[in-house]
C-alpha cells in the first residue's frame, strides 16, 4: 500500500469523467488499498480515484462507520433534500453549503466483482454523493450554495 499524491482542483484531470472498470485486475485492488491509505492519511472520509489522477470509476468512503469501497457505483434512488456543509480534499481551505438527497440507494461492485446494493442516509448519503459527483468531474463548488474560505490561522 502507499500514498498517493492528492490532485487539486487547479488540475484539469479533476474536470474529467471517469470510466467503468471493465475488469477488477490487481491494479484496481491495489488502487483501492492505495486510495483508502491516501484517504485516512489526509484524512478525509470519502475519496474518488480521480482524486489521485486515476479515472476510473472507484470510490472509497469511511465516514466513521467502516471502509466502503465501491467500483462502478450508480445511484439507483433517490429521496429528500439536507444541506450541509462540504470540503473536499481536492478544493483545500474551502467549505460550502450543499443540498443533496436525504436518502439514497446505491447499486455497486464490490472488489471480487459481486455487485450489492445498499441504502444511505444523512452524513453517509452526502458522503456518497459527493464522491459519485467526482466521477463525472463536478466539485461540490459547482454546487455549494456560498463557498466560505477557511482561514488555518483561526483553525
Ligand atoms: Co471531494
Amino acid at each position: 500500500m502507499a500514498i498517493r499524491q492528492l490532485r487539486t482542483s487547479e488540475e484539469e484531470i479533476l474536470r474529467k469523467k471517469s470510466k467503468l472498470v471493465k475488469e477488477i485486475t490487481p491494479q484496481v485492488i491495489t488502487l483501492l488499498e492505495d486510495m483508502a491509505e491516501t484517504m485516512y492519511d489526509a484524512p478525509g472520509v470519502g475519496l474518488a480515484a480521480v482524486q489521485v489522477g486515476v479515472l476510473k470509476r472507484v470510490v472509497v468512503i469511511d465516514i466513521g462507520e467502516g471502509l466502503i469501497e465501491l467500483i462502478n457505483p450508480e445511484i439507483i434512488k433517490e429521496e429528500g433534500l439536507q444541506r450541509t456543509k462540504e470540503g473536499c480534499l481536492s478544493v483545500p481551505g474551502m467549505t460550502g453549503a450543499v443540498d443533496r438527497a436525504e436518502k439514497l440507494t446505491v447499486k455497486a461492485l464490490d472488489r471480487n466483482g459481486n455487485e450489492f446494493s445498499f441504502d444511505a442516509e444523512g452524513y453517509l448519503a452526502v458522503a456518497i454523493g459527493h464522491e459519485m459527483d467526482h466521477l463525472d468531474g463536478i466539485l461540490f463548488t459547482d454546487k455549494c450554495i456560498a463557498v466560505e474560505y477557511i482561514d488555518d490561522e483561526d483553525e
